[in-house]
C-alpha cells in the first residue's frame, strides 16, 4: 500500500452499530433481528434507487419509507409513538466498541467521516457515540443529492481533505461500499466484521481488516 495521509469512515455498519435499532424493534415484534436487516436492506436499496432516479430525497426521509414498507411486509402495526421510537433509534445509534480507541490511535492524521446520513442524522449520531473529539470532518452527501456509490459523493473526501484519493485509506464494512470507493480510486479497507464474503464487482479491497483496532497506520 502507498503512504496514507488521511482517513475516510463510512458511518453506518462501520463506526455505528445500526443493529442496535433491534432494541426499539422489541415492543412491537417477536422477532426484532429480522425487522432491522430488513429495514437494513430496504434503506439501501431506497438509496441505490433514488441515486438512479434522479429523485434524491435525504436519508431522514429514505429511512422512514423503508421502516414502512418493511412494517407492511413483515405485517407489523406498530402505534404512531412506537415508530417514532423505532426512528429516533437512529439518532442514539451505539458506535462499536473498538471504535474510539481506533480512531484515537489514528490522530495526527485527518479522519473523516463520509456518509449518506442526514447532516442531522450525523450529527446525532456523532454526538450520541461520544465520536465527535476523534473526528475532523463530518460529511454528508445531502450538498450533491445523491448516494453512493455515486462518483460524486466519493470526491467529496479529496475535496474536503484537500488530499488525493489515492493517498486516502477509505474504510468501510460494506462491501458494496468498499467496491465504489475502490473504483473511485481510494485505497480502501474492508473492516468484514461478520465475516461476510467478499462482493463479485471487479474490484478488491487493498486490506481487510476484523475490526478497526486493525487498521493501518
Ligand atoms: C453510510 C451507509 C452506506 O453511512 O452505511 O453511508
Amino acid at each position: 500500500m502507498s503512504p496514507i495521509r488521511g482517513y475516510v469512515f463510512d458511518a453506518y455498519g462501520t463506526l455505528f452499530d445500526v443493529h442496535s435499532v433491534i432494541e426499539a424493534g422489541r415492543a412491537i415484534t417477536a422477532d426484532p433481528a429480522t425487522l432491522s436487516a430488513t429495514w437494513r436492506q430496504k434503506q439501501l436499496e431506497y438509496t441505490w434507487l433514488r441515486a438512479l432516479m434522479g429523485a434524491y430525497v435525504d436519508f431522514w426521509e429514505v429511512t422512514e419509507a423503508a421502516l414502512q414498507h418493511t412494517l407492511r411486509r413483515l405485517g407489523l402495526t406498530p402505534s404512531a409513538a412506537q415508530v417514532r421510537r423505532l426512528m429516533d433509534a437512529y439518532l442514539s445509534l451505539a458506535c462499536f466498541p473498538e471504535v474510539p480507541a481506533a480512531l484515537e490511535r489514528l490522530a495526527g492524521s485527518p479522519r473523516a467521516v463520509l456518509s449518506n446520513g442526514s447532516p442531522t442524522m450525523l450529527a446525532a449520531a456523532v454526538a450520541s457515540s461520544g465520536l465527535a473529539k476523534y473526528l475532523d470532518h463530518v460529511i454528508s452527501v445531502d450538498p450533491v443529492r445523491t448516494y453512493k456509490p455515486s462518483p460524486l459523493v466519493y470526491a467529496l473526501g479529496p475535496g474536503t481533505l484537500g488530499i488525493p484519493a489515492g493517498e486516502l485509506l477509505f474504510v468501510s464494512s460494506n462491501g458494496w461500499d468498499v467496491a465504489g470507493a475502490k473504483a473511485f480510486g481510494y485505497q480502501v479497507a474492508w473492516c468484514n466484521r461478520t465475516d461476510a464474503p467478499e462482493e463479485e464487482l471487479g474490484v478488491r479491497p487493498d486490506v481487510v481488516v476484523r475490526t478497526l483496532d486493525q487498521l493501518p497506520r
